[in-house]
């Protein structure tokens, strides 16, 4: 069946695209109460104008307890007042529309929080019509109903003393889990984001929405050694009925409405093949997923605080395979940097003085060399770093305190834990964002909710701005090339040398012009062939000061963290790109 959608007015608009995502809390704070807000984005507009981004996605704003910094929300239909007001929601969207971009949600409906009201009535009695809204269940000999774990440590079942049920919450316990299966939720998340599109917003993220179906029955999840529960992807991971419910949202919300919306799903565990699904217009249920396998690259049998270090033929096989299987139907979203994720530069690049910002700008390019929708994550554009955590009170993010705490309780490694977490932990992305040399770098006049990253002092917007050999300014051009290029959009992607350790390189090919990402990924200078079919290619962006203009005759040299997109075509000169190095 052929889904004719209102919103695919112009079906590509959203392929050449560049996101941003501000997290608020951390982004600009204008009342010196040390948190982000709406008025501190407002005063920021122009930064992203001068990034070039064309669309702002902000993380949740509505009103919420903040156990999981708003990701457990209590209405979805006003705004948190530490954020501010809807008033001051309005004026800002009128503001970003008239600077000509656009401004995405973020819709966190696979729970909502434990005091939404919802809940609150669901769990005031068994026999509530709200009852069935979300996932209640008997104790099963007197315990939870099955092994389930919560992503944050411990059962994803709670115990509800009044009622003696169990409710399922796969995050925190002030996050439960909504009941997917009743149509009347389906129906009432509809109605939130109708409410939405019509004050003006350009669409959504929806987060973790391929968790929405539960399996039949919920049997336990395959047990993990010496661990009581464990994390049940195969429970609720693309789950039997998720296709149909986003084909009936996409359907009910879309359906009619006209305008160049956008729609990401927010998809940890889904497989390319899934995404396929999920991304295929002719099904019409989102435009693009994000997708967790290359970022999942890096993580120990015992999870993501069980770093294991970079490899780079694991990493780039896993973007490489998601390229290959969306390049007939369906799209990718491309990131490095999310507000759940470290900072790229110390994940996988190399933050060492030296390298720090050849590094960012190589992994930069090789990512938005892809065919996909590029994402940047506040700072990621200035490479900023993680944070020097040392001790478990550095961090705040309810994820990382539930892990320490379990480590303790069990009478596990602590060391090794608060190692885990220095690397991985979420908050080395949410420290604030750094504006200045100034007192809390420019974030707030106040006493900032997380530490400042002490390198502020030179790590910050304003100097990067100043610099025309920035990261920032490498970003500019990034998103500028996929604005202009399409190439960049449409052409072909074949990787090459891809059991190299320490070379990243690809091709993105049309039938009139071609493109050569390469980067070393590495300290040590490489020599690479790369045949004489690009001896007359043009360097269209080095992330260095000396790379030469032409490939001669067919190899290049390629120093410490040296990265390069060259650009060869059969039409005349006159209608290549100028050279933007
Ligand atoms: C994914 C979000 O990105 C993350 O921050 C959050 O903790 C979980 N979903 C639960 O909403």
């Amino acid at each position: 069946m052929t889904v004719t959608l209102g919103h695919r007015r112009d079906a590509a608009w959203w392929k050449s695209a560049v996101v941003y995502q501000i997290y608020p809390r951390s982004f600009a704070d204008s009342n010196g109460d040390g948190f982000g807000d709406l008025g501190g984005i407002s005063t920021r507009l122009d930064y992203l104008r001068m990034l070039g981004v064309n669309v702002i996605w902000l993380s949740p704003i509505y009103p919420s307890p903040q156990a999981d910094n708003g990701y457990d929300i209590s209405d979805y239909r006003d705004i948190d007042p530490r954020f501010g007001t809807l008033a001051e929601f309005d004026a800002l969207l009128a503001k970003v529309h008239g600077l000509g971009m656009k401004l995405v949600m973020d819709l966190v409906v696979n729970h909502t929080s434990d005091e939404h009201p919802w809940f609150v009535e669901s769990r005031s009695s068994r026999h509530n019509p709200k009852r069935d809204w979300y996932i209640w269940r008997d104790a099963v000999d007197g315990v939870e109903p099955n092994n389930w774990g919560s992503f944050f440590s411990g059962s994803a079942w709670e115990w509800d003393e009044a009622t003696d049920q169990y409710y399922l919450h796969l995050f925190d316990r002030k996050q439960p889990d909504l009941n997917w299966r009743n149509p009347q939720v389906r129906k009432a998340v509809q109605d939130i984001m109708v409410w939405w599109l019509d004050r003006g917003v350009d669409g959504f993220r929806m987060d973790v929405i391929n968790f929405i179906s539960k399996v039949d029955g919920m049997p336990d999840a395959p047990a993990i050694d010496g661990q009581r529960f464990s994390v049940a992807f195969e429970g609720f991971v693309d789950g039997p009925h998720v296709h149909e419910y986003l084909a009936e949202m996409t359907r009910e919300v879309f359906g009619g409405r006209d305008g160049d919306y956008i729609t990401v799903g927010e998809m940890p565990g889904a497989s390319p093949e899934q995404a396929r699904l999920y991304t295929d217009p002719a099904r019409g249920e989102l435009d693009m997923v994000f997708q967790f396998e290359h970022v999942s690259v890096d993580h120990g049998p015992a999870g993501k605080f069980d770093y294991v270090g970079r490899d780079l033929v694991a990493l780039k096989k896993s973007l490489h395979r998601w390229q290959a299987a969306l390049a007939e139907t369906g799209w990718n979203s491309l990131y490095w940097n999310n507000h759940d994720q470290p900072r790229v530069v110390s994940r996988f690049g190399d933050d060492d003085a030296k390298y720090w910002a050849a590094s960012a700008k190589a992994l930069a390019t090789v990512l938005h060399g892809m065919r996909g929708t590029p994402f940047v994550y506040q700072g990621e554009e200035l490479a900023m770093t993680n944070y020097p955590f040392r001790i478990p009170h550095d961090h705040k993010d309810i994820e990382a305190v539930n892990f320490y705490d379990t480590v303790v309780e069990s009478g596990g490694d602590e060391a090794a834990a608060l190692a885990g977490l220095a690397k991985m932990s979420r908050d080395n992305a949410r420290t604030p964002m750094q504006w200045d040399d100034g007192p809390n770098a420019g974030f707030t006049s106040g006493n900032p909710w997380l530490s400042v990253n002490p390198n502020y002092t030179w790590l910050n917007a304003a100097a990067q701005i100043a610099d025309t050999d920035s990261v920032f300014a490498h970003y500019q051009t990034l998103i500028r090339l996929r604005h202009d290029l399409p190439i960049l959009i449409d052409g072909e992607f074949a990787p090459l040398m891809e059991g190299d350790p320490q070379i990243w390189a690809y091709t993105r090919n049309t039938s009139t012009a071609k493109l050569l990402v390469i980067a070393n990924c590495g300290r040590e200078a490489r020599t690479v062939e790369v045949g004489r079919e690009w001896i007359a290619a043009d360097l269209l962006l080095g992330n260095l000061p000396d790379a030469p203009a032409a490939i001669s005759p067919s190899a290049l040299e390629l120093a410490g963290w040296d990265a390069r997109i060259y650009y060869a075509t059969a039409l005349d000169s006159s209608r290549r790109p100028s050279n933007l190095n």
